[in-house]
């Protein structure tokens, strides 16, 4: 077998470890006994301790190596805080950067670009240079979106990579299993640690059949997205198998693993097939497809008699075109449906905008379907009836459609090229056609749809559904339209049918790789220093947090809020405008649990302060207490800080002064964040005694120098009467854990153990 295959050839002296990987497997097969599931395979592969893993689909946690980490820039911003704050000299994987999220969308590319690096110049000169100096790669403003550069450049087929962005499962379309995360748990990986999650589910997806004319691989996952509904994946990892996989191509599958966070899924992977292999050598990798296809039955594909969770089958030949929205992309309605659906629900009819691109549909197959559309209109004498725009996912894609002459067919039936970044999918929109609050229908081949996400406006339908689609659309310009049954008016009032989208699935010529965005790390990046200006808002280099002071006993602290119901980490650090502030944790720590109801007042962001009886804001409270040296607890209900990972919900509060978080339950990656961070969080041992305590009571806090696992802290409540009541409370605090406590952080322990 080949041995030493760099992971990419923008990082010759990395290596694939396809015979650790195999070797694992095997040890694994042989202990659990039973077939192996394609991603079971692919994770178990990656175990840290393959031998002694406890191994329970859905009940036990795994340890895993990953073999790299993906950024994008407004999440890399804390993430490479924290990994410079450890003290280490470079990541312990390859790790990448791109610079993709702070682009906003209004006049065109050129101008949009140069406004963005204006605007964001100091965002972008840290993440540059903190990648010189800690050796990770840097994709700069304009190189294009995270996902389409990972496929392009880094992905393979059966590695394990993490990426601090929900859509990083598209490269599951190269085969690897990809899996988005909090910046805390890449921070982790890029300092060597191994990374935790659950055992995932399997569901499995059968494919039978192959696409028809007017369908395409989004069709799949609309399908799939409308069977499983928003929530369906949670917890478990798609699988795609059976013999309808063959008639999609690699970026196809990567649009169907792309869109699987849309159902709530760890992530979702397709086996290794040919037209991978065509995908890699047309993206100068013939080396990984080689390899790939000697491990291909070892590591690539399920076992014969695997067994799935579930299983769901679709049959290509008789699979619609799907639309799904608006407002939610499980919402799926068949093409055929849709005029009625149209009536029905009295949505706007006239199409406002169609927006084509972005990480999920920007492959040359999907620009050239479109673009066959659009010429077979103008051969007609037809133009967009709406107006019209393409997302380019990478700067590979711009080049080579504007070589090709496609970019030129989409301008001249009035459509306009974006910059290659995110744009209109985040928000990145400065959209002037329609007021605000207007009702209007747009659609896109993007992935989301919820409300107001792509422009801002809580009236504008959004609809998602295939790049052939939203062309065929915007080119009748409205909604009751159906491209297999209806006509369209071409020149002189002559009316025509759209011919079925047909287009290459990779350009003849090769792809041209346009404009060098990328900066390499260079071997030693230890002379390289990495600039945060003190006086920028934007910008903050992390202090460490102080160690514990060795205490037992915390005497009559104040509560600073008792949370009532639901506090998802968007109640304790919001998102929206704050995004600005991801990378200043004294700013972002602002928004601590704003959005967090006071169980005493019935309000949220007005706590007491317990002291001056003042009625501040929460972030207030807090810095005022930190100003005189008091440590605070919170109290929250159940299933305190679920939703995404965001790190900044705990960090926030272990800026300010927080000691302890009492909860009936957490959400566990909260829970873990809070440990990391080296704060208490504790549960009641008897949940009900959360209505024992107050939130204008102090606290004392006992036993904190006897941590253990298992031990129990003691919580005294000392009412306003001048009674009090004594309240068991638990952890979940393992030994490692608990010395991240002492220690102050993690990270703190970390950068001590390397001294
Ligand atoms: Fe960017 Fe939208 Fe993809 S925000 S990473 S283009 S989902």
């Amino acid at each position: 077998l080949r041995r030493n295959v760099s992971m990419s050839p923008l990082e010759r002296d990395s290596s694939i470890p396809y015979a650790r990987i195999a070797e694992n497997i095997g040890i694994v097969s042989s202990r659990l006994n039973r077939p192996l599931t394609l991603s079971e395979k692919i994770l178990y592969g990656h175990l840290d301790q393959p031998r002694t893993a406890e191994i329970v689909r859905g009940k036990s946690y795994l340890k895993l190596r990953p073999d790299r980490v993906a950024m994008q820039d407004a999440t890399a911003q804390m993430a490479v805080l924290q990994f410079i704050s450890s003290g280490l000299p470079k990541t312990a994987v390859p790790s990448t950067i791109h610079c993709d999220h702070l682009i906003q969308a209004e006049k065109g590319a050129k101008q949009d670009l140069d406004r963005a690096k204006d605007i964001n110049r100091e965002v972008y000169d840290f993440l540059a240079s903190s990648g010189a100096k800690y050796g990770m790669g840097f994709w700069g403003p304009g190189s294009g979106i995270i996902h389409q550069i990972v496929l392009e450049n880094y992905a393979f087929p059966g590695g394990l990579m993490i990426g601090t962005d929900s859509h990083t499962p598209n490269a599951g379309g190269l085969s690897m299993l990809a899996i988005g995360v909090g910046g805390a748990d890449a921070v982790d990986v890029m300092a060597g640690l191994p990374w935790e999650l659950k055992a995932p589910k399997v569901i499995g997806v059968k494919l039978t059949g192959k696409l028809q004319e007017w369908t395409s691989a989004k069709d799949v996952i609309l399908k799939v997205a409308g069977i499983l509904t928003v929530k369906g994946g949670t917890g478990a990892i798609v699988e795609y198998f059976g013999p309808g996989v063959e008639s999609l191509s690699c970026t196809g599958c990567a649009t169907i693993c792309n869109m699987g966070a849309e159902i709530g899924a760890t992530t979702s992977v397709f086996p290794f097939t040919h037209r991978m292999t065509d995908y890699l050598n047309a993206t100068g990798r013939a080396d990984i497809a080689k390899a790939a296809a000697q491990y291909s039955s070892k590591i690539l594909e399920a076992d014969k008699g695997a067994v799935y969770d579930q299983v769901i089958e679709i049959d290509l030949n008789t699979l619609e075109p799907h639309i799904n929205g608006p407002f939610t992309p499980d919402a799926a309605t068949p093409l055929s449906k849709f005029r009625e659906a149209v009536i029905r629900n009295k949505w706007p009819q006239d199409l406002k905008v169609g927006l084509i691109g972005s990480c999920t549909n920007s492959s040359y197959e999907d620009m050239a379907r479109s673009a066959a559309l659009v010429k077979d209109a103008a051969a007609n004498g037809a133009k967009f009836k709406s107006e019209f725009t393409v997302t380019p996912g990478s700067e590979q894609i711009r080049a080579t459609i504007d070589r090709d002459g496609l970019v030129k067919v989409f301008e001249s039936a009035g459509g306009k090229v974006l910059a290659n970044a995110c744009g209109p999918c985040i928000g990145q929109w400065k959209r002037d056609d329609v007021p605000k609050d207007t009702p209007n229908s747009i659609f896109t081949s993007f992935n989301r749809n919820f409300t107001a996400r792509n422009d801002g406006n809580p009236a504008t339908h959004a609809f998602v559904t295939s790049p052939e689609l939203v062309t065929a659309f915007s080119l009748a310009g409205s909604l009751l339209f159906n491209p297999l049954t209806d006509s369209i008016e071409g020149a002189n009032g002559k009316k025509f049918r759209l011919k079925a989208p047909t287009g290459d699935e990779l350009p003849t010529r090769g792809f041209d790789k346009g404009e060098d965005t990328f900066q390499a790390p260079p071997a030693d990046g230890s002379h390289v220093s990495v600039k945060v200006d003190p006086q920028s808002q934007r910008l903050q280099l992390l202090a460490p947090f102080e160690k514990w002071d060795g205490k037992d006993s915390y005497e009559k602290l104040p509560v600073l809020i008792k949370a009532k119901g639901k506090c998802t980490t968007d109640h304790i650090s919001m998102a929206g405008p704050w995004l600005k502030y991801r990378g200043h944790l004294e700013n972002i720590s602002n928004n601590f649990l704003i959005g967090g109801l006071n169980a005493e007042l019935n309000d949220v962001n007005k706590v007491k302060n317990m002291f001056t009886g003042a009625i501040d804001s929460v972030p207030g409270t807090a810095r005022a207490y930190k100003a005189k040296g008091i440590k605070w607890v919170v109290i929250g209900d159940e299933n305190y800080g679920e939703g995404s990972s965001r790190e900044h919900a705990a960090l926030e509060p272990r800026y300010l002064g927080g000691l302890a978080v009492i909860v009936r339950s957490f959400a566990r990656i909260h829970e873990t964040n809070l440990k990391k961070q080296g704060l208490l969080p504790l549960t009641f041992a008897n949940p009900a005694d959360y209505d024992k305590v107050s939130g204008h009571d102090l606290v004392t806090l006992k036993g904190v120098s006897k941590l253990a696992p298992g031990s129990t802290i003691t919580l005294v409540a000392h009412k306003a009467d001048g009674s009090s009541v004594e309240i068991p409370l638990q952890h979940s605090m393992n030994e490692d854990q608990i010395a991240w406590f002492k220690a102050g952080s993690a990270l703190n322990l970390m950068s001590q153990t390397r001294k």
